[in-house]
């Protein structure tokens, strides 16, 4: 029941320095220097490598039932896949159907993730609005440790969120202590994009990035931050992937508006070029949304990292095989929209990140789980390695090298967007509850041993916006 890593360099987003670190009964016990280990203790040898907090993923769709189809990871193979890239934990969303009821559709996501091999929580999405939406949110937020409602802005006919239901949404999660989150693409332009291009007899991948152009994303994200300033909400923007989007956070950011963004590492090194590669199948495998841009935008992302204006890395793990993508073959409005990479997105970010000094490592602890865990309130449960901390942490080798392949990785899904690349520096080690689950390219995954980690309302954020409010409070005029 116990672990001792022994020699390792611990690296937090705030610090590194030599030492052991105990792990008994699923927490850290004990941080030191020649720490002794209990009898029967396992011992780690971490030398020459540095030990981090386990990698938190905001953003993955397993098994998401998905235009016409279901996403072919599930939530055993999906954490699996995690824990062999150095995640320990991912929050997932709960996507009603609209007119479905939130509880409903949280209890069936709720069933499907009891095989997680790693702990779990849930974002659950507002597709739809009523007085008995905004019950739910409640009992969400008050029973089930929900904090955080996403608002997809596209996907038109479907589960598109209208300036109505932001509005009413937003105000709830205020209400609430919750954090609203937005995919940001103006869905009627995609809607009226797409159906020009195909009446232009423009129906493969290579249609796909010009139906959902940057400025699609910059009015979406433009729209949904003014929203939420003037409701004085906080505002986290998943997947940004253009100069536009980050201008607009980095904007609202530079007044004062508490605004988080979260970065994919697809959206930072590949560009649109993908979209016309002769193969339809390979086009189509790399077809998701926001789509990946022209090379301008990956630069400005990565600054937007440097700067401070992006927090999260995610993947969007959102899997689909060559015969689903298949249903698209003529007309790529129809092609499931979806890309891997939660065995991969650590690995990735290391090597183009930290390797080519962009980032420091603390910065990449930050972007890979400690600035997740702080905006939705897992922090220092999560994201941290401390005494009482959960012992999620990735033991990490700076010089291993891997080559990224669908051959090879442990995914459940027949195509890579990284295919081919290799990277230097890879998770050598993955402790998830203070258990081995990944050793030397071992994979000792367990269905149904994650936990689902409740999350309370009222991040911190909630404390300077709770005083901005009450600063900032409309007085009547006494008549
Ligand atoms: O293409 C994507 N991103 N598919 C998953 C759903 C979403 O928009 O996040
Ligand atoms: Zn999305
Ligand atoms: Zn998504």
């Amino acid at each position: 029941m116990s672990l001792l890593i022994r020699g390792a360099t611990v690296v937090t987003h705030e610090e590194s320095y030599p030492a052991d670190v105990l792990c008994a009964d699923g927490l850290i016990r004990a941080i030191g220097q020649n720490l002794e280990p209990p009898t029967g203790c396992e011992i780690l040898d971490g030398s020459g490598r540095y030990l981090m907090p386990g990698g938190i993923d905001p953003h993955t769709h397993m098994q998401l039932p998905f235009m016409g189809t279901v996403a072919s990871e599930d939530f055993f193979s999906g954490t699996a896949a995690g824990l062999a890239g150095g995640t320990t934990s991912i929050i997932d969303f709960v996507i009603p159907n609209p007119q479905q009821s939130l509880l409903e559709a949280y209890h069936t996501w709720r069933g499907w993730a009891q095989k997680s091999a790693s702990d779990y929580g849930f974002h659950v999405a507002i597709t739809w609005w009523s007085e008995q939406v905004a019950e739910e949110m409640g009992e969400l937020v008050a029973r089930h440790g929900v904090n955080s409602f996403k608002h997809f802005m596209a996907y038109k006919n479907a589960i598109m969120a209208a300036d109505d239901t932001l509005v009413a949404s937003f105000e709830r999660c205020l209400q609430l202590g919750a954090v609203p989150t937005v995919h940001a693409e103006n869905g009627e332009l995609v809607y009226h994009l797409q159906k020009k291009l195909l009446a232009q007899g423009l129906t493969g991948p290579e249609a796909h990035p010009l139906s959902r152009p940057s400025q699609v994303e910059g009015e979406a994200a433009s729209r949904a931050i003014r929203i939420a300033e003037t409701l004085g909400t906080p505002l986290y923007l998943v997947h940004v992937s253009s100069r536009e989007a980050l201008d607009e956070i980095a904007y609202a950011r530079g007044k004062g508006q508490p605004v988080y963004g979260e970065v994919l590492p697809g959206h930072l090194l590949l560009d649109d070029s993908v979209y016309r590669d002769p193969d339809w199948a390979t086009a189509a495998g790399y077809v998701m949304s926001p789509p990946f841009r022209p090379r301008e935008h990956q630069e400005a992302l990565w600054r937007g990292l440097q700067s401070g204006n992006l927090h999260t890395t995610a993947t969007d793990h959102c899997c689909f095989c060559a015969e689903q993508k298949a249903m698209g073959r003529d007309d790529f409005s129809r092609i499931p929209n979806g890309t891997a990479g939660i065995e991969d997105r650590m690995a990735v970010l290391w090597d183009a990140g930290v390797n080519s000094g962009r980032l420091s490592m603390h910065e990449f602890v930050a972007l890979t789980s400690t600035n997740t865990a702080k905006i939705f309130n897992l922090f220092p449960r999560k994201g941290a390695i401390r005494v009482g901390a959960d012992a999620d942490l990735v033991l990490w080798d700076p010089h291993g090298t891997r080559t990224i392949s669908a051959q090879t990785h442990h995914q459940q899904v027949d195509f890579n967007i990284f295919e081919g690349r290799t990277v230097r520096g890879i998770p050598s080690h993955t402790i998830s509850q203070g258990k081995l689950l990944w050793a030397d390219g071992d994979l000792r995954a367990v269905a149904g041993a994650g936990r689902y980690v409740e999350r309370p309302a009222y991040p911190s954020v909630y404390e300077v916006l709770g005083r901005r409010a009450e600063v900032q409070r409309p007085t009547p005029v006494q008549r």
